[in-house]
């Protein structure tokens, strides 16, 4: 029988229970997939505490790896047999098979293996809109990424070096400062113990710094505000430490006439031509060798309660995976 993960109210890790469940066959624009790498990310503990709210009972994860085992009435961009990924679409990655929308699937190139490609479809697209569609970062320019050691943050450290950037990264522990330096950023500051906006002063003497990537949220808001540059853009992308409270616009005049943008992936690949573009510039940088993707962690299907408990403490670095 098939194994899935689903919860019927909200909370903490435990609320995640293995169920079983048949698929059921595709029906028109769908396809049948049985999955082979299953992405866990930190958006699926929002929805698992109600921070983004789901209709429930609901399954989790809009990432996953795998095979196409059966096509629906018009689905053209895949078939039978293909070797596929996907992030985004209803939830439910949390599986072993699955129907599902066939929309957000793309075809998996053979130099990228099936667990890799569960590990960077959603972050490494997310790096893809954020430094090339959000802000385009320029080589020779100094960035700001907070967690630059989690899942996002490693990939996008890779490819902003790969591109001339130097990235002031942000860690929470010495063991994560090592892997960012070996990473490539050419700074990194243990935010639990040293001054964020002392630090990227003096890097930049005292011009700060023309974006900041800030996904840690509410305990950063102020700290990245005061290491911008006049007209600096602030990328507020996600809510690791809590969502950021209400602020005044005139704050970002007081600041520097800065810019605010809170973008999410789902509005940068709405489109196929969107999806597949930036899924191409992904795999290019994989291709070249400039990112190099491994899962940190792997849990069974069965553990993925500890799986969401390890992320939320901070215990895991870079991407972690459900295997099915
Ligand atoms: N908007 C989008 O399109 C989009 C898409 C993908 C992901 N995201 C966001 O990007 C962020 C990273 O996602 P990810 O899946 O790659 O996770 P991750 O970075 O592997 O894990 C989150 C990291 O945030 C840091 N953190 C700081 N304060 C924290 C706190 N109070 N509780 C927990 N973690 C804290 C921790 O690193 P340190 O210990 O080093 O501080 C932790 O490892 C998340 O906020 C996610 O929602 C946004």
């Amino acid at each position: 029988m098939n194994q899935i993960i689903r919860f019927h109210a909200t909370g903490g890790p435990e609320v995640l229970q293995l169920e079983q469940s048949d698929p059921g066959q595709p029906g028109a624009g769908e396809v049948l997939l049985r999955h082979t790498a299953i992405g866990v990310n930190f958006i699926d503990t929002y929805h698992r505490s109600g921070l983004y709210p789901l209709t429930l009972p609901s399954g989790l994860g809009t990432e996953a790896a795998g095979v196409v085992e059966a096509v629906g009435e018009g689905v053209s961009h895949v078939a039978v047999g293909d070797r596929v990924a996907y992030a985004g679409g209803a939830q439910g990655a949390y599986s072993q098979q699955r129907v599902m929308n066939a929309a957000p699937l793309v075809r998996l190139p053979d130099d990228v293996s099936d667990e890799p490609a569960a590990c960077v479809m959603l972050q490494g697209m997310t790096v893809e809109y954020l430094i090339r569609r959000t802000f385009a970062v320029q080589p020779g320019q100094t960035v700001l990424w907070h967690a630059a050691a989690g899942g996002v943050g490693q990939i996008a450290v890779q490819w902003l070096k790969s591109l001339g950037v130097h990235v002031i990264g942000t860690v929470g522990n010495a063991d994560k400062a090592a892997i960012a330096h070996r990473l490539g950023c050419k700074h990194v500051i243990n935010y639990r113990e040293e001054d964020v906006v002392a630090r990227v002063n003096e890097i930049t003497d005292g011009k700060g710094v023309p974006v900041v990537y800030d996904s840690v949220g509410k305990d950063t808001f102020n700290i990245s505000l005061d290491c911008l540059a006049p007209r600096g853009m602030f990328v507020s992308f996600g809510n690791a430490s809590g969502a950021v409270p209400p602020f005044a616009p005139l704050l970002l005049a007081q600041k520097g006439s800065l810019f605010f943008t809170r973008p999410k992936l789902g509005d940068y690949v709405a489109s196929r031509s969107e999806l597949e573009a930036s899924a191409a510039a992904l795999f290019e940088r994989i291709g070249a060798g400039a990112v190099k993707v491994q899962p940190s962690a792997r849990y069974a299907l069965a553990d993925a309660a500890r799986a969401h408990a390890d992320l939320e403490a901070r215990q895991t670095t870079g991407s972690i995976i459900l295997l099915p």
